[in-house]
C-alpha cells in the first residue's frame, strides 16, 4: 500500500507559476501515462470501496471522469457523471459554487441516483472544496446515500478538507501536497 502511494505521488507533476505567478500546479497527466501508477490509483480505491456495497460511482467533470469510470468498472458499480451546465439532456438538479473569479455549476440527471443507491464521489483534486461540496449536495438532492468523497490529490494549504468536514462529509485522499 505504501509502495503504491509513493508510486502515485512520484508521478504527479509540479509546474511552478501555472496558470499564473505564485501558483504551484499539480499535474496528473504523467500519472495517467504511467501504466503502473494509474493502475495503482484504481487498485487502492477499489480495495477501499469494493466491500462497501457501492452501487454508483459519481465522477466530477472532467478529470474526475478518468478515475471514476475505471473504478466503477473495477468494483462492479455504475458510473454517474456530474457535469458542467448545459451538457446533460434530461431534467437535472443543479448546484452553483464559487471559483476564485466568478461562479461555476455542476449538474446531475434527476433520475441518475435513487434512495437505494450508495455512492462514492471521485475527483482528481481537492483545493478549495467548492466543487466537491456541490457534488455532495447533488448526490443528496437525488436522495442517495453518500458514503465518501475520494481524491487522488488534496492540496494541504487550501480549505477543502475542513470545508467538507464542517459539512459532515467524509473524505479520503491518495496524496497530499
Ligand atoms: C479542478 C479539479 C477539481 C476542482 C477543484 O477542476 O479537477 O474538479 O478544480 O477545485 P476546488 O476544490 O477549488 O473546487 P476544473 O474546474 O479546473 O475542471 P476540469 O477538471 O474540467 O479541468
Ligand atoms: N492542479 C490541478 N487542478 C487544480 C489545481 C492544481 O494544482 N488547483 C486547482 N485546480
Amino acid at each position: 500500500m505504501d509502495k503504491a502511494l509513493t508510486l502515485i505521488a512520484d508521478n504527479i507533476g509540479r509546474i511552478d507559476d501555472y496558470p499564473k505567478p505564485g501558483i504551484i500546479f499539480r499535474d496528473i497527466t504523467p500519472l495517467l501515462a504511467h501504466a503502473e501508477a494509474f493502475a495503482a490509483c484504481i487498485d487502492v480505491l477499489a480495495q477501499r470501496y469494493r466491500e462497501q456495497g457501492i452501487t454508483q460511482v459519481c465522477g466530477i467533470e472532467a478529470r474526475g471522469f478518468i478515475f471514476a469510470s475505471a473504478l466503477a468498472y473495477r468494483i462492479g458499480a455504475g458510473f454517474v457523471p456530474l457535469r458542467k451546465p448545459g451538457k446533460l439532456p434530461r431534467q437535472t438538479y443543479s448546484r452553483q459554487y464559487a471559483l476564485e473569479y466568478g461562479d461555476d455549476e455542476l449538474q446531475v440527471h434527476r433520475d441518475a441516483l435513487t434512495t437505494a443507491d450508495k455512492v462514492v464521489v471521485i475527483d482528481d483534486l481537492l483545493a478549495t472544496g467548492g466543487t466537491a461540496l456541490a457534488a455532495a449536495q447533488l448526490v443528496q438532492d437525488c436522495g442517495a446515500q453518500l458514503q465518501e468523497l475520494a481524491f487522488i490529490i488534496t492540496l494541504n494549504d487550501l480549505p477543502g478538507v475542513s470545508k467538507l468536514a464542517q459539512a459532515g462529509l467524509p473524505s479520503y485522499t491518495l496524496c497530499r501536497f
